[in-house]
């Protein structure tokens, strides 16, 4: 496993493995590793003849008043796990690397950014879609593999890579859970026991709803009222019921949603969501029979 720190050092051995005709692909990090990022990498090791990882704590997604100084730095464990599951490489630069003295060019993606995260965090997606940028620009992949943990995050990701002829193809991967059914996150490391266990009211009210969905439910705020209430004893963030490729609010269930929620457990800000598509609910479980 080869790890690079600069833009052209990481892009030179890329454009090395591209001519040689092989297919790169890149699994963007924060690093405090889990298994939900050890399932992004499993998958690109299969799909793709090279796989990088990238590590890079990025300062421009988190506001001043938020956890950039105390975000989890596992940096063995995180290339022990990288090893095992065999990356090739890591590209791991330093902030002064990314952002130098008078850095300023700063991506936006309209219309996707609006809702959601952004309500709390505005400064969030013009950090994440700059520096996913830059890292595509040093990385060159061919497939890039984002989790649905963060589903808004993948739509825009889906939409710039798009909307500005990248040439990455986004890849987007399932929501890996503990046993319990908590979303896997590097902030989970936050949450004392007590707050642990608050913390499964998003996954439990999540499943809930989407049981109410499979059978046939389709009124919009009963689908909210019911994750309100499941979430009665949590400071919500935002609890919305979206078209899956706008990000939008809908008012009508008939074409895929993400129903997602996110709250402050404590001090720790923790996020979920369920993707449910009506055109594929089994009969069996309607029980209405029409949809
Ligand atoms: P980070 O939170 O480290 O997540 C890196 C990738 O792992 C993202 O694509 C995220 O959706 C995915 N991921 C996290 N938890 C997951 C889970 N439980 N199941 C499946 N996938 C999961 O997201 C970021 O970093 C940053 O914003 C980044 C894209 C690296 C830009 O700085």
């Amino acid at each position: 496993m080869i790890i690079f720190d600069t833009p052209e050092s990481m892009r030179d051995w890329s454009l090395t493995q591209r001519a040689a005709g092989r297919s790169v692909g890149f699994v963007p990090t924060m690093g405090a590793l889990h298994e939900g990022h050890g399932s992004l990498m499993k998958i690109a090791v299969e799909r793709d003849d090279i796989t990088v990882l990238s590590i890079f704590v990025n300062p421009t997604q988190f506001a001043p008043h938020e956890d950039l100084d105390q975000y989890p730095r596992t940096w063995e464990t995180d290339l022990a796990m990288a090893q095992e599951i065999g990356i090739d490489a890591i590209y791991a630069p330093k902030p002064a690397t990314m952002y130098p003295e008078g850095y300023s060019t700063y991506l936006e993606v309209e219309g996707l950014s609006k809702g959601l995260c952004s309500r709390t965090r505005p400064h969030f997606f013009r950090g994440v879609a700059t520096v996913v940028t830059k890292l595509f620009c040093a990385v060159m992949p061919h497939n890039a593999y984002f989790g649905q943990k963060d589903a808004q995050q993948c739509a825009i990701i889906t939409r710039m890579a798009r909307d500005l002829d990248l040439g990455v193809n986004i890849v987007e991967c399932p929501l890996i859970r503990e046993d319990d059914g908590l979303a896997m996150s590097s902030r989970n490391r936050y949450l004392n026991a007590a707050e642990r266990e608050q913390g499964l009211c998003l996954s439990q009210s999540l499943f809930t709803a989407l049981e109410l969905l499979q059978s046939g439910e389709r009124n919009v705020d009963a689908i909210i009222n019911h994750v309100q209430n499941g979430m009665a004893r949590v400071h919500i963030d935002y609890i919305e019921l979206v078209d899956a490729l706008t990000m939008e609010p809908v008012t009508t269930i008939d074409k895929p949603i993400v129903l997602a929620v996110a709250a402050k457990i404590g001090e720790t800000r923790l996020i979920d969501n369920i993707k449910f598509d009506p055109a594929k609910v089994p009969a069996a479980t309607l029980t209405t029979g029409v949809v």
